[in-house]
Formats: structure tokens, C-alpha cells, sequence
């Protein structure tokens, strides 16, 4: 579907993307000022709906928006976005601004109604750990240089936007960030895995990192359906430069394999086993976590 003819929802109403207009006295456009969501669904069905839910609610409430909409109420509306644009493999991006001021001024203003835009786009159906069929992603690395409240999907994602660019002008599809002390967070737009030795791993949650419904998912399963060795721990870059697999996880390319990091190849240079088993993992139990 094209942009033209994606539908998309704006303040309660459902319209041709290009026929979408926002005041450009939105605080979103003026300060970055609101919380987001991109949440999968593949043939109708979404994946981890109300964990994206339970994010959103502590996003506007950790910013003090006052969510605009109860669950159920929202699960309406995306579900009705979702059929309006064909309901095939897509995902919504979904966000909520402080809304409209009359005048440009940092401090909250009285009365504001929230402005909320939706719409979709397409996603790539999963691929149950066929590593013939996976994109690999290349990473470069880098200091993590956001702000202190990463764990806010913020809809201000200038810091990420410049990081995700120095992976690219190093020639990487991402790039994987390391905090003062040289432990790793997060990607630009990911979270991160390591397999070292057979032992599963991610960085241990904290204000640096999203809490990635992605990453949080794959963790409880394989808590809840494996017996597989997995910690949540601080990594150092040593960690990392000598694991032998790496993933990058998102709402919107699940589990993904890195090949290289800073241009060493990763294990043998190819999706690793563990990666095959962890994304058929997800791919058997991903409606139901
Ligand atoms: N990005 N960390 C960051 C900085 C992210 O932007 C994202 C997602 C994640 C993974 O979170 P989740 O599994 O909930 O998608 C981690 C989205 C997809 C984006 O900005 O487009």
C-alpha cells in the first residue's frame, strides 16, 4: 500500500495519510514533547499488545500526559487501523503529544488536549530461524552519548537518530552503544543479545536502555519454556567482541542476527544456532506472551 492510500487515525478520526495535519504549535513538533509506540501484528493478530500498552501508560504518566484513551478503547482504534489498511503484516506507529499551545513555552501548559496520530506500515512476516532467509545486520560501536532517561520512548529521538548515523557512515545497519563504564545498553534502535560459550545474555535494565517489549518477551520465554542459560547482567565490550553470536531485537525486526561488529566477523560469519532456536522460540509462542 502506498503512503496515498495508507489510513491513518488523527485525533479520533480515521483519514488518508497525505489529509493528516497537525499545528506546528503541536509540542511535539515544538519540543519533542510526547511518548511513542511501534507495535507488530501479522494477519490481524498483534504481538504483545498489552505489555505496549503497560509502556505507553508509564511513558505519558513517567511525562505526565494523561493517557488519552483506556486500554480497551485503544485496542479498538488500532485494531479498526489495522483492518482499514488490510490487515496484513504491519505495524503501528503509534504517538501521543502534550498537544497544542497557543504560545511556545517550556513548562507545561494548563487544559492541553493530547494530540493522537496513528498509522501503519508494512513489516516483514518472520522467518522461524531459517538462516538462509534472515537479513544479518552489521554493527559498528560507539559511546553512548543520549540523555539519562532512555528507558522513556520518547518521541525525541534526535540523540538515536545521530548515533544510528554514525553506524552508517561507518558503513554498519546499526551501531551498539557503551556507557561510561564501557558496559553496553542498547542499539540506535534495538536492544541487544549475546550467546558466549552457549550462555544467553542482554544488558540488565536500567534508566540507559529501553525496556524492549521484544527483548522482554524473548526473556520470558526463555525463562518459561527453556531451560536454556540466560543473565541479565552488565556486558563489557570484551563480553561482546568475544561472544560468538549477537541479535539485535526490535518490535519490527524481532530477533535479528549481527555478522560483524566493528568489522570482525561475528562466530562464523553466519545466523548462529542459537539465534535458529531462539527465533523459532518466538515464532512458536509470539500470540501468546
Ligand atoms: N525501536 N531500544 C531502542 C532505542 C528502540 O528504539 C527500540 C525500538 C528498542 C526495541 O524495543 P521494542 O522491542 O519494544 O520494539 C530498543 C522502534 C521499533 C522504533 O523506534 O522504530
Amino acid at each position: 500500500m502506498t503512503n496515498g492510500q495508507t489510513i491513518a487515525f488523527l485525533n479520533g478520526d480515521l483519514m488518508p495519510l497525505d489529509a493528516a495535519r497537525i499545528s506546528p504549535m503541536d509540542r511535539g513538533f515544538l519540543f519533542g514533547d510526547g511518548i511513542y509506540e511501534v507495535i507488530p501484528s501479522y494477519n490481524g493478530r498483534f504481538v504483545g499488545f498489552s505489555r505496549h500498552m503497560d509502556r505507553l501508560r508509564e511513558g505519558l504518566t513517567a511525562i505526565g500526559i494523561a493517557n488519552p484513551h483506556c486500554d480497551t478503547d485503544w485496542q479498538h482504534i488500532l485494531k479498526d487501523l489495522i483492518q482499514q489498511n488490510g490487515a496484513g503484516d504491519l505495524a503501528i506507529y503509534l504517538q501521543v503529544t502534550r498537544g497544542v499551545v497557543e504560545k511556545r513555552a517550556h513548562r507545561f501548559p494548563d487544559d492541553v488536549t493530547p494530540t493522537v496520530f496513528a498509522y501503519t506500515f508494512a513489516i516483514e512476516a518472520p522467518l522461524a530461524g531459517d538462516p538462509n532467509a534472515s537479513p544479518c545486520f552489521h554493527v559498528t560501536t560507539g559511546k553512548d552519548q543520549r540523555w539519562k532517561r532512555c528507558h522513556i520512548k520518547s518521541i525525541a529521538l534526535l540523540g538515536n537518530v545521530l548515533h544510528m548515523m554514525e553506524g552508517v557512515d561507518n558503513g554498519a545497519d546499526e551501531i551498539l552503544l557503551f556507557n561510561d563504564d564501557d558496559e553496553l545498553t542498547e542499539a540506535a534502535a534495538c536492544n541487544v543479545f549475546t550467546v558466549n560459550n552457549g550462555v544467553i545474555a542482554t544488558p540488565i535494565l536500567d534508566q540507559q536502555k529501553l525496556a524492549g517489549i521484544t527483548r522482554n518477551m524473548l526473556v520470558d520465554m526463555i525463562r518459561g519454556e527453556t531451560n536454556w542459560p540466560l543473565s541479565e547482567a552488565r556486558l563489557s565490550r570484551e563480553h561482546l567482541l568475544a561472544a560468538d553470536e549477537v541479535w539485535l531485537t526490535s518490535s519490527t525486526k524481532e530477533i535479528a542476527p549481527v555478522i560483524t561488529v566493528d568489522g570482525h566477523v561475528v562466530g562464523d560469519g553466519r545466523p548462529g544456532p542459537v539465534w535458529s532456536k531462539a527465533q523459532a522460540l518466538f515464532d512458536q509462542h509470539r500470540f501468546h506472551y
